[in-house]
């Protein structure tokens, strides 16, 4: 009998330990997915979003909408005016973008966020 009870502890044990192990793991990365929101940067971060959703359109000698998207100093004038954020967001006074295509991930959405408000750097 008393073995009965040890073992029913133990697997107990066991179930609670997991459930504290993965809501401490929610406290961690709120966003979820292994979302890395810790060392965002522009070369490392931005630019490849950038590469795989925007710079088709939005890079060479007649961009959509004379907007590029493939080098730091055109982007960060869009940065600054509102519009980056404006088209990624898909706030209604901006044209949605990547044009006709799904919205942006909300991993790759919280990271051009933090991005934007640690000054948008060229880093
Ligand atoms: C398939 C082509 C295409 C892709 C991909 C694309 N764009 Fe655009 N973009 C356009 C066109 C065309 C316009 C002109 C406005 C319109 O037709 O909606 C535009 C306009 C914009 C504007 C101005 C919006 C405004 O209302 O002021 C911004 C900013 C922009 N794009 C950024 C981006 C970013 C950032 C991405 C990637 C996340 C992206 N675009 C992906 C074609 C594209």
């Amino acid at each position: 009998m008393q073995r009965i009870i040890k073992l029913t502890l133990f697997i107990t044990g066991i179930f609670v330990f997991h459930a504290c192990y993965f809501d401490k793991e929610e406290l961690l990365y709120p966003s979820g997915n292994g979302c890395d929101t810790t060392n965002v940067t522009y070369s490392g971060t931005v630019a490849p979003i950038l590469e795989n959703n925007c710079n088709t359109c939005h890079s060479g000698t007649d961009p959509f909408a004379g907007i590029l998207t493939d080098n730091y100093d055109d982007l960060k004038t869009i940065v600054d005016n509102g519009r980056f954020w404006g088209a990624t967001s898909h706030d209604p006074n901006f044209s949605p973008m990547p044009k006709d295509r799904p919205q942006l991930s909300e991993c790759s959405l919280l990271q051009i966020d933090i991005w934007i408000k640690n000054g948008a750097l060229n880093d």
